[in-house]
Formats: C-alpha cells, structure tokens, sequence
C-alpha cells in the first residue's frame, strides 16, 4: 500500500504564509501570554509549575533572540540604516540573556525568583514594544523583502528549535 505524504495541518499552512514580521510578532503574543501565566501563578502556584513554565519560556526567549540576532536583525540593519535602534536592540537582548541565565539557576524556592521572572518580563514586554512600535513600522516603509525574509527565518527557527531539544 502506498503511503500517503502527512497531511498539511491547519497550523502548517498558517506558518507557511508568515512573513517575517508576524512571525516574531506571533512569538510576542507567546512570551506575553507565558508571562501573564506566571503572573496568576506567582503567588499560590505550584513550585514545580512555575519551574517548568519558567524554564520553556526562557527557552522560547532564547530563539527568540537567537532567530532575531541571526537572521532578523542583520537584514533590518542593512535596511532601515539606523545603527543606533539596532545597537539599543543588541544591549536589550544582552541584559535579557543576563537575566534568563540568573534565573535558570535559580529555584523557585528562591526569595528573589518571582521578583527576578517579574522583572524579565517586564523587560521583555517593554522589548517587543520597542520593536513592534519602533522598528518594524521603519522596516515596512523600506524595500526589505519581508516574505523571503519570513521564509529564512522560518528555516532558521526550526533548526534552533531542533538544536535545543537535543541539548
Ligand atoms: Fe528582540
Ligand atoms: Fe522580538
């Protein structure tokens, strides 16, 4: 019997389209909705709860960052020539990295922990505003093709999250 190739599911076919920009702005809503879980679990929740939502949103911001830093911000640089946006880009993700490393050490047990997650997302919301409201409408009045922009970083996004599950 022959096999039949999977079938494309609604969400493949939904990615297959993105261009570039809403494709990180989907990773936004993401990070965004995971830290508005940690907030209604910061409180009462169950310690490893909050482990594990905390470690896969951290993971997520670190593909994130890696995608933007690897493909994304390269492209834009070349494009909006404003070095100075870029540069602010490049510092903000450094301090967030920072951040993520001290929290992956950390227990939630920790005095600090919900303090330290409370602040990283606040750092990252203020992060995605900067790009979403700053950035991307430079890069839509410049001539960067965003489909096949959308299409590297599509490639890209997969190879880094294959990376980080074989860690
Ligand atoms: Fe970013
Ligand atoms: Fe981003």
């Amino acid at each position: 019997m022959a096999t039949k190739a999977p079938k494309r599911t609604k969400d493949d076919l939904k990615r297959a389209k993105q261009n570039a920009l809403d494709l990180l702005k989907e990773d936004h809503q993401k990070v965004q909705k995971m830290f508005t879980a940690f907030s209604r679990l910061k409180e009462k929740g169950d310690p490893i709860d909050k482990e594990n939502l905390v470690e896969e949103t951290c993971l997520e911001l670190l593909v994130h960052a890696d995608l933007e830093e690897q493909v994304f911000y390269p492209a834009v640089r070349k494009a909006i020539h404003d070095p100075e946006l870029m540069n602010e880009a490049k510092v903000e993700h450094g301090e967030t990295r920072e951040l993520i490393a001290q929290i992956q050490e950390m227990e939630a047990a920790d005095e600090l922990y919900n303090a330290k997650v409370t602040v990283l997302g606040e750092y990252v919301v203020h992060h995605i505003r900067e790009e979403e409201d700053a950035m991307f409408p430079r890069i839509l009045q410049s001539r960067l093709d965003l489909d096949e922009l959308g299409d590297r970083m599509l490639a890209r996004k997969e190879a880094l999250l294959a990376e980080r599950e074989a860690q």
